[in-house]
């Protein structure tokens, strides 16, 4: 399974040394067949470099970058930026990118391109609103955010293999109101008939899934076939708590 922390715009330096350094002592975090992975703030990636990279097997990366690979775009970072602080992933179309930044799952479908162009592995967040889910607009509001995607890095004749789905419903985000079981796995199943029919075979893109995901909540959800892993916002704050849900997550996968 993959764990992955999104810390947003959280923690201090002095916060964000602690957790890390902590995370790189935590043998759960290095067992086999088990992938954790920080996706922190850009200015934390030369520090998450420097005491992850010993660790030989927990992730880091970082929670956007460009589409293009330099030039004048003031405030933004790109792939090969991350690439040069070690970074192994980059976490794209996030839904708080897509709301106040205006992404476009067009903007999205090319920094994908781009990222998985230069060797990084993308988790590509989908999901819907709540209004959409009230309107039994859900399935197909995902099918378009990911067939965008799928589409475009077709035509790029980019390969698919490293990426990774992020199902996070938008209401489901920090609120404290996890999905169901039945509504996780029905779209992780849509999720799959998207991208087995894009791909003309059967995937083996992991899909996560992401939205107040918490040691409380997590055995059933990990027990779930359809689930792969984990995009952890809030409760992966806390090296102490985090590392709970990763055992939970290596428990429940048998
Ligand atoms: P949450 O955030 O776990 O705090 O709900 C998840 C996310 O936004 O990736």
């Amino acid at each position: 399974m993959i764990i992955a922390a999104n810390w947003k715009m959280n923690l201090t330096r002095e916060q964000a040394f602690h957790h890390l350094s902590i995370s790189s002592r935590q043998e759960v975090h290095v067992r086999s067949g088990h992938q954790t992975v920080f996706f922190v703030p850009a200015c934390y990636l030369a520090m998450a470099e420097e005491v992850l990279a010993p660790t030989h097997k927990i992730g880091w990366g970082g929670q956007d970058c460009h589409a293009q690979q330099a030039g004048a775009y003031t405030g933004d970072i790109s792939a090969e930026m991350l690439l040069g602080f070690g970074c192994g992933w980059v976490l794209l179309g996030h839904s708080e990118r897509r709301q106040y930044h205006f992404e476009s799952d067009e903007l999205i479908a090319q920094k994908t391109a781009y990222s998985l162009k230069m060797g990084l592995k993308v988790v590509l967040c989908v999901g819907e609103t709540l209004a959409d889910r009230e309107t039994g607009q859900n399935n197909q509001i995902v099918a378009h955010q990911l067939d965008t995607v799928l589409g475009y890095i077709k035509d790029q004749q980019i390969a698919p293999d490293n990426l990774v789905i992020a199902y996070e419903p938008i209401w489901a985000i920090g609120t404290g109101n996890v999905a169901s079981l039945n509504q996780i796995d029905d779209m992780h199943s849509h999720i799959r008939e998207v991208l087995n029919r894009s791909a003309g075979k059967d995937t083996q893109n992991e899909i996560l899934y992401g939205g107040s995901v918490n040691e409380t909540n997590g055995a059933e959800i990990f027990g779930l076939a359809s689930v792969d892993g984990a995009l952890v916002g809030g409760a992966s704050l806390d090296a102490e708590k985090f590392a709970s849900l990763c055992l939970i997550s290596q428990q429940s996968n048998g």
